[in-house]
């Protein structure tokens, strides 16, 4: 299948740190379709050879297995071809015609890696430039608005020019191993589905935590705040993953469909319980695995007084008949006391135990980071006689090794999905409205409540808040247990 994908924001930090290795692991796994051209796009005045050379430069600095040998580089690069353009003129649009038009790729890719206040002109101008045919799709990166109002708008510019079925709305947390498999588990085996659910569920919880500051990013994060940055997206999408009911076909509205209609679940947040069920704080200096780090305010690019949030915990409930009264907790942070990205699932303990001992429930861990695979806890014997006592194990499905195929990461696998045209694993409009329609009562009683995020140390778990948010169910945090 031919196909030209276009990077808008070719010079940007998403493109040579996330994106071009994403196609060059593609393309070195033999995934990336032959015939296709890659044409990144941006302000600088350069030659194709001299993008190529930068690139180059940046892949060297790409860690271990990964790296290209400066041969296999070249031989990827051969599809890489660099044009400047700016992005308020029409007549630019009209010469990237011209380039799609020296050849009619099968497919056309338009992938949006600038900033997302661009999103609406170049749609605009994508589309009076005529570069919206059916065979066109056009690929939006996170964060897509920073409140409903703002994220509606650029859904409806995109709408005016693009089908909802040619907008790829990208969370990358999707495309990761560990969610595909879940989606397996569930709705590929009979096994699991009577027990998921409010009978033999206790809680759940998801932990999206990292050891790294902000870094160079300050002034974007600043302007966001983990809320918008990590929960709006990508943990209410990891919820939706998990709370779904199953889907009636394993196509990507029937899955759409399922998601939407738990994110339309959520409990609602009220003023009296976003200051009960929320927790929001801010790193202060301290150590992280073992060094030292300097507190959220004197980053780069922060103001000393800024009172954005750098971590967040949530209590909520789905409300429906499967969830009823199931606490879902959400949580991440920067500075944390380690990066780990995983889902919990903790199940009811045993109605009665006839064995000694506290014998700890089962639970099944989706684990997304550092590595990716599923964990069931389980209980085993341990000892003889008397002396016979209870003790976990657990069951590692490690579906790396049994389908060594599998090992893609998660950019490129979307990549690949968008240029395939599956929609399975990207965000539909009306989805990821509701998630900014769930989180903004959220946003409007930070703005209200002048007493700020709560101070934590780097290399914690986060104000000690988040841990009596979940102590008053009478739980703990998978790293309290
Ligand atoms: C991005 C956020 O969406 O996800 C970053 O903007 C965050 O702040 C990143 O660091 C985490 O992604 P991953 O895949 O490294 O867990």
């Amino acid at each position: 299948m031919s196909f030209d994908l276009v990077f808008f924001g070719g010079t940007g930090d998403l493109t040579w740190r996330k994106l071009m290795p994403a196609l060059f692991q593609a393309y070195r796994h033999g995934k990336l379709p032959a015939g296709g051209r890659i044409l990144a796009v941006a302000r600088d005045d350069q030659t194709s050879e001299k993008y190529r050379a930068w690139l180059l430069e940046h892949f060297h600095g790409v860690e271990g297995a990964k790296r290209p040998s400066d041969e296999e580089f070249a031989r990827f690069a051969e599809q890489v071809h660099y044009r400047r353009m700016d992005l308020s003129q029409p007549e630019h649009y009209a010469l990237l015609k011209d380039w799609l038009g020296t050849r009619s790729a099968e497919t056309v890719v338009f992938y949006l890696a600038t900033s997302p206040h661009l999103f609406p002109q170049i749609c605009e101008q994508l589309g009076a430039a005529g570069l919206n045919g059916p065979n066109v799709r056009v690929v939006l990166e996170k964060p897509l608005g920073h409140d409903l109002a703002s994220a509606q708008e650029i859904n409806r510019v995109v709408r005016s020019v693009y089908t909802e079925s040619q907008a790829f709305r990208i969370d990358h947390y999707l495309g990761k191993p560990s969610v595909q498999n879940l989606m397996a588990l569930r709705f590929g085996n009979a096994l699991f589905e009577p027990l998921w659910r409010r009978e033999s569920i206790a809680n759940i919880q998801i932990t999206l935590a990292e050891s790294l500051g902000v870094g160079t990013r300050g002034d974007f994060y600043d302007r966001t705040g983990a809320l918008r940055d990590m929960i709006q997206n990508h943990a209410l999408q990891l919820l939706t993953m998990v709370a779904m009911e199953p889907p009636s076909r394993n196509d990507a509205d029937a899955i759409r469909d399922e998601k939407l209609k738990v994110l339309r679940s959520l409990k609602p947040f009220t003023e009296e319980s976003v200051a009960r069920d929320v927790v929001r704080g801010q790193y202060r200096a301290g150590s992280v695995e073992g060094r030292g780090a300097i507190g959220y305010a004197d980053e780069a690019k922060v103001p000393a007084d800024s009172p954005t949030e750098t971590f967040v915990a949530i209590r909520t409930e789905v409300q429906n008949w499967r969830w009823a009264g199931v606490p879902f907790y959400l949580r991440t942070g920067k500075r944390l006391a380690t990066s780990e990205a995983q889902i919990v699932v903790n199940f009811r303990p045993a109605p009665h135990s006839i064995f000694p001992g506290q014998n700890p429930p089962n639970k099944f861990v989706i684990k997304l980071q550092p590595e990716d695979g599923l964990e069931l806890h389980l209980l085993a014997a341990k000892g003889t006689g008397q002396r016979e006592r209870l003790s976990p194990v657990f069951l590692d499905l490690d579906f790396d090794k049994a389908f060594p195929e599998n090992r893609v990461g998660a950019y490129e696998r979307l990549l690949l999905e968008a240029i395939a045209g599956r929609l399975n694993l990207f965000v539909r409009s009306d989805e990821q409205e509701q998630a900014w329609r769930w989180v903004e009562p959220v946003l409007d009683a930070w703005r209200a409540d002048t007493s700020g995020p709560r101070p934590y140390a780097s290399g914690t778990w986060g104000p000690a808040a988040a841990s009596a948010l979940v102590a008053r169910d009478g739980f703990a945090w998978a790293e309290e247990e």
